[in-house]
C-alpha cells in the first residue's frame, strides 16, 4: 500500500476520501475529533501545493438530499481548524462540481457535499464511481472509519484513478491496529466492554488468539458471570451466548491466558441514574441492575494492566453516559495511562470516554473507527484497504 508522501501532488487534483461523519448539534459540529484526525493529511497535501478535493459521507441519508445531513457545517469547522477558507460544493458530482474543481488553485481546499445524497455511493454504482473519478488525478483514502464499507468513494472509484495512496491517518490506524494483531510488544492485553457479547463475539474470538490477557467489563461481562454461575440480578444476559462465554473462558484457561471478569459491581434499581448506586460483590442481588464495574474491579484491572506492554481497549465498563455510572469507564482511561504500555483505544464509546476524560494525548492512539476498528481486529480484510493495495 502506498502512502500519500510517496506521490507527486503539486498542482494535481488530489481527491481525499475522509471520514467527516461527525455529530452535529444546532447546525454546528459537536465533536471535531475526526476532522482534526484528517488534518495531517490535508496539511501535507496543501504544503505540496495539491488542489485538495475532500469527500465524505455524513449520517445515513439513504440517497436523499437531507438538509440536516449537509456537510456545510463541516466546511465551516474545517476552515477554522486549517486557518484558511474551505470552498463548499453543493453536490459531489456533476458539471457544476467539475467546474469548481477546475478553477481550484493549488494549495486550496474544496469540500464536496455528502456522498450519500446519491444512492450510487452505498451501492458502489460504477457510473457514480466514474463521476467521482472524473474529479481526480490522484486518489487518497484517509477515511479509516469507513474502510469497512465497499462504497463508490472507498472502492469503486479507485480503479478509475491512475494513482492511489493511503493518507497519514489511514497509515497510522493500520500501524497501531496491525501491531496489535501481528507484532505486539508482549504481554498484550485487551480490555473489552460494551453492552453485548453478540456485538463483540468475532473480535473476542480473534483477540483471544493473540492476547496474553483479556479483561472483560461492561454489560457483556454479565453473560460471562452467568456462565460462571455468579448471580447477576436483573442485569442484561444474552442467554443464547452463555455457553459461548463458557467456551471462550475454557479456551483462555487451556491456553494459559488470563481472562478476568469483574469481582464487584456498582448496581442500581434503575438504569437511568434515578435510584441510588450500591456496590455489591461477588454477584448482584435480585432486583438490581449491574451498571458499572465496582471499585475492587477497577483496582484489579489496573493492577493487571501494569503487566502489559501493549494494551487495547474497546467498550465502556458501564453505562457511562449516565454520570453516576461512569466511574469504572473513566478509571479505565487512567489504568491504561498508568500501565506505561503502548495503548490503543478503539470504537466510538471508549474513544468518547477518552475524550471526555481530557487525557487523549496520553493514549498512544485513539482510533477514529467504530465498526472499522472492530472488523480490522476481527481479522477481516477491509474493502477500503484492499482497494489501495496492488
Ligand atoms: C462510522 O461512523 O462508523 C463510519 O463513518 C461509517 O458509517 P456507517 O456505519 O454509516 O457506514
Amino acid at each position: 500500500m502506498r502512502v500519500i508522501t510517496e506521490l507527486q501532488l503539486a498542482h494535481k487534483r488530489t481527491f481525499v476520501r475522509v471520514d467527516f461523519n461527525v455529530p452535529l448539534a444546532q447546525g454546528r459540529v459537536a465533536d471535531a475529533t475526526r476532522i482534526r484526525a484528517a488534518l495531517p493529511t490535508i496539511g501535507y497535501a496543501l504544503e505540496q501545493k495539491a488542489r485538495v478535493i475532500l469527500a465524505s459521507h455524513l449520517g445515513r441519508p439513504k440517497g436523499q438530499r437531507l438538509p440536516q445531513a449537509s456537510l456545510a457545517p463541516v466546511a465551516t469547522e474545517l476552515a477554522e481548524l486549517l486557518g484558511q477558507p474551505v470552498a463548499f460544493a453543493p453536490d459531489c458530482i456533476g458539471p457544476e462540481v467539475e467546474a469548481m474543481v477546475e478553477s481550484l488553485a493549488p494549495g486550496k481546499v474544496l469540500l464536496l457535499e455528502n456522498l450519500r445524497f446519491h444512492p450510487g455511493e452505498e451501492k458502489n454504482d460504477p457510473d457514480f464511481a466514474r463521476a467521482l473519478a472524473r474529479l481526480a488525478d490522484v486518489y487518497v483514502n484517509d477515511a479509516f472509519g469507513t474502510a469497512h464499507r465497499a462504497h463508490a468513494s472507498t472502492v469503486g472509484m479507485v480503479a478509475y484513478v491512475r494513482e492511489k495512496a493511503a493518507g497519514l491517518l489511514m497509515q497510522r490506524e493500520c500501524e497501531y491496529l496491525g501491531k496489535i494483531l501481528h507484532r505486539p510488544d508482549r504481554p498484550l492485553y485487551a480490555v473489552l466492554g460494551g453492552a453485548k457479547v453478540s456485538d463483540k463475539l468475532a473480535v473476542l474470538e480473534n483477540l483471544l488468539r493473540v492476547v496474553d490477557g483479556m479483561l472483560v467489563g461492561g454489560a457483556m461481562a454479565y453473560t460471562f458471570l452467568r456462565a460462571r454461575g455468579v448471580d447477576v440480578g436483573s442485569s442484561r444476559v444474552e442467554d443464547d451466548l452463555v455457553d459461548t462465554a463458557a467456551r471462550l473462558m475454557e479456551q483462555a484457561r487451556s491456553a494459559g491466558k488470563v481472562l478476568l471478569l469483574p469481582i464487584d459491581h456498582r448496581v442500581s434499581a434503575s438504569i437511568d441514574g434515578s435510584a441510588p448506586v450500591e456496590v455489591t460483590s461477588p454477584g448482584i442481588p435480585a432486583g438490581r441492575y449491574g451498571v458499572d464495574i465496582g471499585p475492587a474491579t477497577e483496582r484489579l484491572f489496573a493492577a493487571e494492566l501494569k503487566k502489559a506492554r501493549t494494551a487495547f481497549w474497546n467498550g465502556p465498563m458501564g453505562i457511562f453516559e449516565v454520570e453516576a455510572f461512569a466511574h469504572g469507564t473513566l478509571s479505565m482511561v487512567d489504568a491504561l495511562i498508568d500501565s506505561g504500555a503502548v495503548t490503543v483505544v478503539g470504537g466510538g464509546d471508549s474513544a468518547a470516554a477518552v475524550m471526555r476524560s481530557g487525557k487523549a494525548d496520553k493514549i498512544s492512539h485513539v482510533s477514529t473507527g467504530g465498526g472499522a476498528t472492530l472488523e480490522f481486529l476481527e481479522g477481516r480484510t477491509l474493502p477500503g484497504l484492499a482497494a489501495l493495495e496492488g
